[in-house]
């Protein structure tokens, strides 16, 4: 059975060719930016922290992908930067890795970048959202996107999500297709 990242990449490895624009909306150290670099024409990359984006850069570096932008900014502002069509986006919420764990994704700027994304992707195209909800923030962020994804119009997109059912408090991944 797959853990909910390798899920969120094989969705996603079924609706990217090798023209296709990504977006890493929370880089991290950098492993889903290698995935998306590896099977996308290009990966935007965006984190809050130096550290994410050095970790990410070395990652990239050692792989020898050069098709990489990284944005030292919130997602909250990926409208700001980018226009062009994007046939997928990544979200691992929560904090980085052996990193601070006071700074961790938010509700509000996860749902505003959510809401930013869905323009720019294209129909059939993928937003995976993988949500950690073993901390208190996440527990609070998973109660208003879980709002969020109900609220979406279901003739205009597909949302799915693939969940341990007797482990309540392990991560799980949500997608959202556009129809
Ligand atoms: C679970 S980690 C991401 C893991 C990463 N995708 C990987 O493959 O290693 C979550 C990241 O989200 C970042 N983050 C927190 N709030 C953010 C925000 N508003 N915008 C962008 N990144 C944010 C944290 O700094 C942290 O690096």
């Amino acid at each position: 059975m797959e853990n909910v990242i390798t899920f969120a990449h094989n969705i996603i490895k079924e609706y990217i060719t090798k023209e296709s624009l990504t977006i890493d909306a929370t880089v991290g150290n950098g492993y889903d930016t290698v995935f998306l670099a590896k099977h996308a024409k290009h990966v935007f990359g965006f984190d809050i922290q130096q550290d994410a984006l050095d970790n990410t850069l070395a990652r990239c570096q050692k792989e020898q992908l050069d098709n990489v932008t990284l944005f030292l900014t919130s997602h909250e502002h990926i409208k700001d930067y980018l226009d062009q069509p994007i046939d997928a986006c990544v979200f691992n919420l929560g904090y980085l890795p052996k990193g601070n764990k006071d700074i961790t994704t938010k509700a509000t700027s996860t749902i505003t970048a959510i809401n930013d994304v869905l323009p720019l992707i294209s129909v059939k195209g993928v937003i995976t959202i993988t949500i950690y909800i073993g901390h208190e923030e996440g527990k609070q962020e998973q109660k208003q996107l879980e709002e969020f994804f109900l609220s979406l119009d279901s003739s205009l997109y597909t949302v799915v999500r693939y969940q341990h059912i007797n482990r309540p408090d392990a991560p799980y991944t949500v997608c959202i297709q556009k129809r």
